[in-house]
């Protein structure tokens, strides 16, 4: 049984509930950081874990005029889904589906003249133009085109194809390094190399309707990134980028993804027992455990074993010994909660339950890592839609 097509009322082995009145809340925050700016609320990766279309959906509703994706095929299932508005997606591969891009009428990033080729190609074909996005490189030193005679080369080719009618160059844009470490040089030489590009490239021509070069931590704690439109993802969802520049509080936003799991099993144990695989953790006494029905084919990270943190009958136990695919176990202390007790691995925090940001701690990752990776097999329950 496919268990994300599960009846919300019926009882769940465990279920991501997805506040969908958080999201749009966090949407009108950061509307609200960014004044000037529009808002492209980036739902690659099926939102963050948190489905891609529900998601966008909320998010359309409170006020992003954009989307975003990693993938042209992420970008043509909200399209099939019915978001009619502008969506753009920037991770392309040669022979990607450029045609359907351009009947679709998305936003596809360029960053280079074989990209450059295959969309003028497609548009030809569609006889559609296609809105092309050229992707400067500024210094992350991954996707787009290098400053320099590439930039002047692709500037100068995207300009032929818009005379040509095949192309319209509707954005600019740039990605940062090292955003979320406020003070780092890098983010003063991007800007300035970002600048420069944009400046070559209007002064060649380019009428771009957007320059663009902001995530969430440049568009929390850098207004002069903010240029025509900012682009969040790990905000939208309610999660700091970097708790070490402020918690989800501090910038007015709230975690929208709360994951939990019924109790499968509570039993007594004496001093001394080994649990789970390797036996890593040893009963340090008689005692209880319980039995968490969701493991590492869930998302849960099996770098968290003896570390995670679950909020259980009021309070925080730590998963004793391994992470296993399906299950873990926690230490109750001699505490039994009954029959259908809930295990909260995560949440806003705020009843309680560790954060996104603790099992990021646990796990020795980021807590885009952890929301990302909830599995297919964790169904989502919207609420306040
Ligand atoms: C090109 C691009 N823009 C924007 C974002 C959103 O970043 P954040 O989640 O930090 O807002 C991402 C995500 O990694 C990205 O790859």
């Amino acid at each position: 049984m496919n268990e994300t097509a599960a009846p919300r009322t019926a009882p769940l082995r465990a279920r991501a509930e997805i506040d969908l009145a958080a999201l749009r809340a966090n949407v009108r925050t950061l509307r609200a950081h960014a004044p000037g700016a529009a808002v492209m609320a980036v739902v690659k990766s099926d939102g963050y874990g948190h489905g891609a279309v529900p998601c966008a959906r909320a998010a359309v509703e409170a006020g992003a005029s954009w989307l975003g994706t990693a993938t042209p095929e992420e970008a043509l299932a909200l399209r099939a889904a019915g978001l009619t508005g502008r969506i753009m997606c920037w991770l392309w591969t040669p022979g990607g589906p450029w045609r359907e891009a351009v009947e679709a009428g998305l936003d596809v990033s360029v960053g280079g003249m074989w990209a450059l080729r295959e969309v003028t190609e497609a548009a030809r074909d569609a006889r559609t133009p296609a809105r092309v996005q050229l992707k400067a490189d500024t210094g992350l030193g991954r996707g787009g085109c290098q400053p320099g005679e590439d930039w002047a080369e692709l500037v100068g080719a995207a300009l032929r194809a818009e005379r040509e009618g095949l192309v319209r160059v509707t954005g600019l844009w740039s990605h940062f390094a090292c955003a979320d470490e406020p003070g780092h040089p890098s983010i003063a030489a991007q800007l300035t190399r970002f600048r420069e590009m944009v400046t070559y490239a209007e002064g060649r021509g380019v009428r771009p309707e957007v320059r663009h070069i902001a995530n969430s931590p440049a568009m929390l704690t850098l207004p002069e990134s903010h240029f025509d439109l900012v682009r969040t993802g790990i905000a939208l969802y309610g999660i700091s980028p970097n708790p070490e520049i402020g918690s989800p509080a501090d910038f007015g936003l709230r975690p929208v993804m709360t994951l939990s799991a019924s109790i499968a099993l509570v039993k007594h144990v004496p001093g001394g027992h080994g649990v789970s695989y390797g036996h890593h953790y040893v009963t340090p006494g008689e005692t209880t455990l319980g039995l968490v029905p969701v493991g590492y084919a869930d998302g849960i990270p099996r770098h968290a074993s003896g570390t995670g943190p679950v909020l259980v009958d009021g309070k925080w136990r730590t998963v004793a010994g391994r992470v296993a695919m399906d299950q873990f176990v926690v230490d109750l202390g001699g505490d039994e909660p009954g029959p259908g007790a809930q295990a909260v691995l995560f949440g806003p925090g705020d009843r309680g339950e560790p954060t996104a940001e603790d099992w990021a701690q646990a796990a020795g990752t980021i807590a885009y890592e952890i929301v990302t990776r909830i599995g297919t097999r964790v169904p989502r329950v919207y609420v306040n839609e």
